[in-house]
Parts: structure tokens; C-alpha cells; sequence
């Protein structure tokens, strides 16, 4: 399949355009588009054999639910068996923008989008181009980021193109997007509302609104009987093909550790990087420096993963930031790609290693007597 790639002007969409994309939509194919957050990878939400050629095109798991994408709050009500009362004020504050709301579903919506759940994940993204795009095609939008299983969601159409190119019908590149990481998921089909997943609109941000607010367990990748409440969080993701080590602690002992490693690795003959927040003379083969505010750091994260990825990085070593703001949303997409966490480097007597559930046995052990 040749996918079609139209330059379009984030600030000002040609109505022309939109429209050629929208009539993909319409026809059950596939357009990939930008939102603030990250690029998706659309399809009408309401037919399920389009919604199945997304999970054919990006090799992803079934019983991972899609994010149904609106324009207009009346669609709202044809797409949810229930409005809460606990939306209404979330959805004035934050809607449209990075933000996705799980709610009872309706029987309109197809069981292939949400994964067999009762329950259905919506959005109404801020990005022009996106919004456009729904209004245009006359329908809800399932969509996913726009990447290839397990890779770093994309920011850009390059990264769209290196995963997608051929297995989509059109890219539509409106330029970088804003955030960076992908939208906070709320779920408030229950009494209690529950995070589960950080981003965009932060926790603290939620909170105001909703007063309490339950934060799902496998954020903090905590192992849960409950997981099946946050189906995409359990799949590691958001990883480069390089290995990423998260080294925790105080800067001081993390920029030491950073350099123990540096020279370790370089022995092995391994091209090593560091994803920096704080400056660090340590000398690496590529050294990202993606300073220290966060809305910063979030915005290129993932765009930073595939950089080493270009360079052939086989190691990254990468730093813990505060959990504070959207701080938790990016120690959780780094936690979630870490191939190891090298935890409390501030005491010289414990190191531990924490290896990803994928990490072979053999591996484990030999890191752990290496390191
Ligand atoms: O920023 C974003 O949200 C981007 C842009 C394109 O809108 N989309 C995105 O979609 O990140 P995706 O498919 O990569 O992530 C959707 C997340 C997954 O973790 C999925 O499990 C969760 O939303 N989700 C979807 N439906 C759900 C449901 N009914 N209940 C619980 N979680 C749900
Ligand atoms: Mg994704």
C-alpha cells in the first residue's frame, strides 16, 4: 500500500485537505493525524472492520481498548450509557484536550474498540487538525498512538513514517506535537474516579476537580489482580531499542553512578547514551540533553528514545525526575520502557536491580554480579 503524505498547516488547515483524509476515514481506511499529545492513527470508530485494520497495522494486542476521539460534546451521549455527575465539571475544564474519560459504554460502540469492556475510553483532542478531521469525516475516530507496538509513541510524522509508512492509507503532518506524552485516561465509571494513566492534565489537576482521586497500582508498576481496569498498561511499551537503565537517587551519587557505568559499558564495547536532565560532564557516545522542566522533558522524551535508536544507543542511561505535575507521567513511560531500575544508588552498600518481567534469568544474574 502507498501511504500518502500531506503537509498540512497546524495553524490553519486547508479545508481541502481535511476533507481528502476524512474520505479515507469514511471509506473503512486508515489516516494517522496529529493531536497535542502525540500523532494517532485513525479509523471510524462505528465500523468494526476499519477498527480491525488498526490492530492489524500497528501488531497490536486485542484486548488492548481504543480511545474513541469526538468533536462535539453531543456525541458524548450516543457513544456512553451514563453520564456521571463527576464528569461534567472535568469535561468543562479539560475538554478538548489531553484528556480521555472512561465511562459505561453504549451498544453503538463495536466490542473490537474496547476490547471486550463494558466500559469505553473518549477524548475530544485540542489539536485543530484532529478536531477538523472528526468533524469532517462525520464520525467518532477510534485511535492509537500512531506506532508500531511497543515502540516510543510518535511526535512527529518522520516517526510516524518509520513505523507506519505502507501499512496506512495517509499521513497527514501538522509539524511536532505540543505535549509530548500521551493524554491522562481517567475512569469514571465507578464511584470512586481512578487514574490510570498520567498525563497530559495532571493528577494535582484532577484532583481539584474531583477532590479524591484513586491512582491505579500498575502505574507505579506495581503488580496488580486489578489490570485488567488499565488493559495497555501492563504491555511494556514506549521503548527504544536500546536498553534504557533508570538510575534512582540524589543527583550528586546518580552523576557518579552515570560514570561508573559509562566505563563499564564502554569495556564491553557498547555504544552507550545518557538521557540528561541535569548537566553531566560524564562523556558518552551521544549525550541528550533535555534539561529540567518537565512540560520540556515530556515533550521530547519520546523523540529523544528514537534518536538513540538512530545512533544504534545499545545502552541509555537515564535519570529519575520528581513525580510531581506531569513528572508523573514521565517517570511512568520511563519506568515503563526501563529495561533495568538501579534503584537507591545513595547507599554504597544496597544496589538492587530490578529487571522487566522479559528479561531472562541469565540476564538478570549476569548483570547483577557484573554491576
Ligand atoms: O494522547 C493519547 O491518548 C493518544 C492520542 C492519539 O489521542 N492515544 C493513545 O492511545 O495514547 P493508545 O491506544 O496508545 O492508549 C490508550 C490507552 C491504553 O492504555 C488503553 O488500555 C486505555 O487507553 N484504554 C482504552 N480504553 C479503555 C477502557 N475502556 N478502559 C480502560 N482503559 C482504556
Ligand atoms: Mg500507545
Amino acid at each position: 500500500m502507498q501511504t500518502k503524505i500531506l503537509k498540512v498547516n497546524p495553524k490553519n488547515p486547508k479545508l481541502s485537505q481535511i476533507r481528502q483524509a476524512a474520505k479515507i476515514i469514511r471509506s473503512g481506511k486508515l489516516v494517522a493525524f496529529p493531536t497535542e499529545t502525540v500523532y494517532g492513527i485513525g479509523a471510524n470508530a462505528l465500523d468494526p472492520s476499519a477498527v480491525k485494520r488498526i490492530f492489524v497495522a500497528k501488531g497490536r494486542p486485542s484486548d488492548n481498548p481504543l480511545i474513541v476521539h469526538i468533536s462535539d460534546i453531543a456525541d458524548l451521549g450516543i457513544l456512553v450509557d451514563h453520564i456521571p455527575e463527576s464528569s461534567f465539571d472535568v469535561i468543562d475544564k479539560f475538554w478538548p484536550g489531553p484528556l480521555t474519560i472512561v465511562f459505561k459504554k453504549s451498544k453503538i460502540v463495536p466490542k473490537i474498540v474496547t476490547g471486550g469492556l463494558d466500559t469505553v475510553a473518549i477524548r475530544m483532542p485540542k489539536n485543530k487538525i484532529a478536531n477538523m478531521l472528526i468533524v469532517e469525516a462525520g464520525t467518532p475516530i477510534a485511535a492509537p498512538s500512531a506506532n508500531i507496538a511497543g515502540r516510543p509513541s510518535p511526535t512527529t510524522a518522520k516517526h510516524v513514517i518509520d513505523d507506519l509508512s505502507g501499512r496506512i492509507s495517509m499521513i497527514l503532518d501538522g509539524g511536532p506535537t505540543k505535549i509530548g506524552i500521551e493524554s491522562t485516561v481517567i475512569d469514571l465509571s465507578r464511584n470512586t474516579p481512578m487514574l490510570l494513566r498520567p498525563g497530559g492534565i495532571t493528577l494535582e489537576q484532577l484532583q481539584k476537580v474531583l477532590g479524591k482521586v484513586a491512582i491505579h497500582p500498575i502505574i507505579y508498576g506495581k503488580k496488580t489482580k486489578s489490570a485488567h481496569r488499565s488493559p495497555g498498561m501492563k504491555y511494556r511499551h514506549y521503548s527504544p531499542r536500546a536498553k534504557i537503565i533508570l538510575i534512582q537517587g540524589t543527583k550528586s551519587k546518580v552523576n557518579k553512578k552515570i560514570s561508573q557505568l559509562v566505563q563499564y559499558y564502554k569495556n564491553q564495547g557498547l555504544h552507550i547514551g545518557i538521557l540528561s536532565m541535569e548537566k553531566n560532564s560524564t562523556k558518552s557516545d551521544m549525550t541528550r540533553f533535555i534539561g529540567n522542566n518537565p512540560n520540556r522533558i515530556a515533550s521530547n522524551l519520546f523523540k529523544s528514545f528514537r534518536e538513540f535508536d538512530d545512533r544504534k544507543i545499545d545502552i541509555v542511561l537515564a535519570q529519575e525526575i520528581s513525580q510531581k505535575g506531569i513528572g508523573l507521567g514521565i517517570m511512568n513511560r520511563l519506568g515503563k520502557a526501563a529495561y533495568k531500575k538501579v534503584q537507591r544508588v545513595d547507599s554504597p552498600l544496597v544496589l538492587f536491580l530490578v529487571c522487566c518481567p522479559t528479561c531472562s534469568t541469565a540476564e538478570k544474574s549476569l548483570k547483577i554480579t557484573h554491576l
